[in-house]
């Protein structure tokens, strides 16, 4: 039986440390965060069952969750990588690459595009710096995105700055909006 005739299970797996000139992968979890996690399976029927806090745990560590933080993962909740993988690429809130210290979702979709949130996107580029979206600013504080609807069509233009919600943000409020972010 294949590890994918298996719901996605497999044997526990080797994290890998090659990486062709890279810093040996340190494993996410060691010490205390094994120890978090471990409590944390207990609250689940599965190992599967825990497979999204533990990602949560992993991008609080790493700020993203790399290909051998899905390997490590796959491990150590007896899954295979490919199925990790497909979790996260799935889900927009894990990050698969790094991101700057604020990472701002700003909604574009229609409802939010009619009320002006392209010049909100356009404001948030030029006051951080990153340029385009998706990149992140040279002091690594920023990365802006555009995201499908928040739930708050009325308050147009809301954003998310990490798990903060922030409703009816315009294009002149973002510098000060930006100013109290420590
Ligand atoms: S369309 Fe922007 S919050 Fe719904």
């Amino acid at each position: 039986m294949s590890a994918n005739d298996n719901g996605g299970r497999a044997a526990p797996a080797m994290v890998s440390h090659d990486v062709h000139g890279s810093p040996p992968y340190e494993r996410v979890f060691a010490g205390p965060v094994r120890g978090e996690l471990d409590t944390l399976l207990g609250r689940y029927p599965t190992k599967m069952a825990a497979l999204l806090p533990a990602l949560w745990i992993v991008q609080r560590e790493r700020g993203w969750v790399s290909g051998d933080a899905m390997v490590e993962v796959a491990a150590v909740l007896e899954l295979t990588p490919a199925y990790v993988k497909g979790v996260v690429t799935f889900y927009t809130m894990y990050h698969q690459h790094p991101v700057g210290k604020y990472f701002i979702q700003v909604c574009t979709t229609a409802p939010c595009a009619i009320c002006g949130a392209e010049d909100v996107v356009k404001s948030f580029l030029k006051h951080t710096g990153t340029g385009d979206l998706g990149l992140t600013s040279p002091d690594d504080r920023y990365t802006v995105i555009e995201v499908e609807c928040l739930g708050a069509c009325g308050f147009a233009t809301p954003v998310m700055i990490n798990d903060e919600f922030i409703e009816s943000v315009t294009p002149d409020s973002v510098s000060a909006l930006l100013a109290r972010l420590p």
